[in-house]
Order: structure tokens, then C-alpha cells, then sequence
């Protein structure tokens, strides 16, 4: 049976769901294709900052409430080297903040709100495809309990992240993948333990780069920098919580983590990654089906929520006007905030890790740079402009 929608949305994350929320209030109708189950997504720990300007998003799109009463606010966040600690203040230097709430918080929410709204959102479906995006009416299959079905589309957005099926589905020759592997990786953990900072904390050290992040009060969120060939087994509890105890170090002692049972814990490969264009034909990607960042901006999200609001803003003009003129500038306007992200967050990777090709002038730039970055004020404000997230154009 063929099913008939206006856009067709693979991929049920932060881009996929928020995707289908916006254009619902635009009064577009979707349908949101997912592989895996409700319960996997809603589980999924991820990243957990938000810049400024996507709370604003997600309170604008009446999204906020849950947001406004659980997230917390940081006005600033800790750079850590050679043993001393500097808070570089967003309050002061942008009038503005970040908020920690979850990933899987924002997807628990975006999933309620769209099934509350009668959404279609069809989770453990296999087998999806991709046909016609060159023509004027695209078709997604995908076999759902068995059955192959199949929905005849106006659009369809590729919200499938990084290991989807959509990027791929540009032909080749027409898009252009840019690249960046780097030679380290983060082993994260998720510790029932109070957070000893109430903000975030990136260190820089001799072993390696840190990070104490939190989800809660008591749920301290932890990451160490690793060889991208480890295996869990090679980092016990112990050998983990030395490192971060070590790596967070305070030259004139006074700070210590607390320690706790680990819920959960993972290693990430760290990549740079653009497609460009984002579109061909009567396709879009969004999110990480387009581009991946290195983690330590926390921009993945952020990222991904501002492709949604240019998709949603291209589909509704298209959809009003019947003119493709902002689809047709939608990759362009996407990749000009891209870039500037992946700049960002390549430079906050490579300043703030332990290269394994360093030489001893290397470490000694990189030492001299989070001394400048620290101390002064034009360049605090630089970091900050872009952690709190550069202003949606
Ligand atoms: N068919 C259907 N669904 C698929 C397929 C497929 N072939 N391939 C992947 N998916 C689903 C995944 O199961 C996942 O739920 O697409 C979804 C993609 O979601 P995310 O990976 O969360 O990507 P995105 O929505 O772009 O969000 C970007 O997520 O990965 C983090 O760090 C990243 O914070 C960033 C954010
Ligand atoms: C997190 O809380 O998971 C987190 C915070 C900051 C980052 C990356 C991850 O840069």
C-alpha cells in the first residue's frame, strides 16, 4: 500500500523528531522513519549542552517547559592547565549562558509532543530506501513487522545521522565529503557521584585531556582522552578514575572528584566531517547524516538544531509561496554556520589534547595559547561567542 505524506523524515534524533515538531506547527504534514525502538532513542546518552540560541528554539516551538524547569544554567565554564583553573564568563563577555539538559531529554520531549499531536513516528522499521530524489516525487520504502511499505513523498529529509543511509544517497560526483581524523578518542562515563564543579570543566594536562561535565546533582558526567585502538576492558574503574583525578588536578590542591558507581560508560572516535552541498535534487540532510564534530565544543546537537529551523523556515516559504527559492539556498545557508562550528570545534580539540606527534615547541604553543585564550579579554570573548552559539542568521 502507498502511504502519501509532504516530507518524508528518516532518522527519529534530536533532528529527525524537532524536524517533524516544526513543520507540524507550520501545518506540514510527515513521517518519521526510525530503526531502532522508542525506548533505544529515549535511552541513547549523548551530549548534554545547549547553546543559548537553541533553548530559544525549542521555547519558541512551546517545547520549554520541562527544559525551563530542569536544566541548568551555566553562566561559564572552566579551562584547567599546568594546574590552575580560569572560568571564562559567557555573563559577562555575551550576555548570555548555556543550559546542560540531555540529549535524550530533548528526544524524550520532542517524541511526547509529536505522538500528543497524532505524529506519525514509526520506530523498528528495516530496510529503508531512498528512490526518485531527482524527480518531483520521491518514495521511501521500508519493510515495518515483516511488511515492505511505502510512502510517497514531496521531500524527503535525511535525519539519519552519522552511520545513515541518506548521505550516501547523493550521487557521486555531486557532493564532496571534507575530512579530519584525529589520533585520540574520549573514554566517557556516566557516575552516580555529585559533579565537584557546578560547571564544566576542560582540562589540559600531560596524560591527556579531561572533561567534568554533569546531568543532575548527583549525576556527574566524565570524560578522559584515549587511544582511538582501546578497548573497554583496558580501562577498569580504578585506572579511569585515576586519570581523571590526575588530569584535573589542582597545582594548590582543594578540588578532588567524588567517585561513584558507573551507569554507564563508552569510547568515541573523534572526526571532522562536511558533505557539501547538504541537498540534491528533492533530498536534505540534516544534523550528523551531513557533518560530524569533534565533541569538545559540544556542538553536535546545536548543530543539528539549526539545520532543522533553516529546513523547516525553506519547507514553509515552498509550501506558502510554491517559489523553491530559500530549498534551493538551504545547503549554503546551512554550510556558513557549519563551517565556522567545525572551525570551532577543531581548534577547541587540538588546543586542548595531548597529540601523539607532538614535539616539545608544539607543547610549548599549545601551552602559550590557553595561556592567551585565558588572560586575554578580546580572546575569552572569542571562546565565549562561540560556546553560547554564533547568532542564528
Ligand atoms: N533508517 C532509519 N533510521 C535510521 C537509519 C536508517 N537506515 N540509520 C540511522 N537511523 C536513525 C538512528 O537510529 C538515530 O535514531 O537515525 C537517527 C539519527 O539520530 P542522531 O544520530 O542522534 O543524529 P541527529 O538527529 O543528526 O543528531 C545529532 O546526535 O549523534 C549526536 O553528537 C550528535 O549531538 C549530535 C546529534
Ligand atoms: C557532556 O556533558 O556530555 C558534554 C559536555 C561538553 C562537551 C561534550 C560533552 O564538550
Amino acid at each position: 500500500m502507498t502511504q502519501r505524506t509532504q516530507v518524508g523524515i528518516v532518522g527519529a534524533g534530536p533532528a529527525g523528531l524537532f524536524l517533524s515538531w516544526l513543520l507540524h506547527r507550520a501545518g506540514i504534514e510527515s513521517v518519521v522513519l526510525e530503526s531502532r525502538s522508542r525506548e533505544h532513542v529515549e535511552g541513547r546518552i549523548r551530549a548534554g549542552v545547549l547553546e543559548q540560541g537553541t533553548v530559544d528554539l525549542l521555547k519558541e516551538a512551546g517545547l520549554g517547559k520541562r527544559l525551563a524547569r530542569e536544566g541548568l544554567r551555566h553562566a561559564g565554564i572552566e579551562i584547567r592547565f599546568a594546574g590552575r583553573g580560569h572560568r571564562i564568563d559567557f555573563e559577562s563577555l555575551t550576555g548570555k549562558a548555556i543550559t546542560v539538559y540531555g540529549q535524550h531529554e530533548v528526544v524524550k520531549d520532542l517524541i511526547a509532543a509529536r505522538l500528543a499531536h497524532g505524529g506519525a513516528i514509526h520506530f523498528e522499521v528495516s530496510d529503508v530506501a531512498l528512490e526518485g530524489i531527482a524527480g518531483r516525487r520521491p518514495v521511501l520504502r521500508y519493510t515495518k513487522a515483516g511488511e515492505v511499505q511505502e510512502i510517497a513523498c514531496d521531500f524527503i529529509a535525511g535525519c539519519d545521522g552519522s552511520h545513515g543511509i541518506c548521505r550516501g544517497m547523493i550521487p557521486q560526483g555531486q557532493v564532496t565529503l571534507y575530512e579530519r581524523l584525529y589520533p585520540f578518542a574520549w573514554l566517557g562515563i556516566l557516575a552516580e557521584a555529585p559533579p565537584a564543579s557546578e560547571e564544566l570543566i576542560y582540562a589540559h594536562h600531560e596524560s591527556g585531556f579531561a572533561l567534568l561535565s554533569m546531568r543532575s546533582p548527583t549525576l556527574s558526567r566524565l570524560y578522559v582522552q584515549c587511544d582511538p585502538a582501546d578497548e573497554l576492558n583496558q580501562w577498569p574503574d580504578a585506572r579511569i578514575w585515576d586519570e581523571l583525578h590526575r588530569r584535573l588536578t589542582l597545582a594548590a590542591g582543594g578540588f578532588r572528584i567524588a567517585e561513584g558507581p558507573i551507569l554507564q560508560r563508552g569510547i568515541t572516535p573523534m572526526r571532522s566531517l562536511v558533505a557539501e552541498p547538504m541537498q540534491a535534487g528533492r533530498l536534505f540532510l540534516t544534523g550528523d547524516a551531513a557533518h560530524i564534530v569533534p565533541p569538545t565544543g559540544a556542538k553536535g546537537m546545536n548543530l543539528a538544531m539549526a539545520d532543522v529551523h533553516y529546513l523547516s523556515e525553506a519547507l514553509a516559504a515552498y509550501y506558502r509561496t510554491g517559489a523553491t527559492t530559500e530549498l534551493d539556498g538551504y545547503s549554503a545557508r546551512c554550510l556558513r554556520r557549519v563551517w565556522k562550528v567545525q572551525r570551532f570545534s577543531w581548534w577547541m580539540t587540538t588546543m586542548l589534547h595531548r597529540h601523539p606527534t607532538d614535539s616539545p615547541f608544539d607543547r610549548r604553543r599549545q601551552l602559550a595559547e590557553l595561556d592567551y585564550v585565558t588572560g586575554s579579554e578580546a580572546a575569552m570573548r572569542s571562546l565565549a561567542e562561540n560556546y553560547v552559539g554564533l547568532t542564528l542568521d
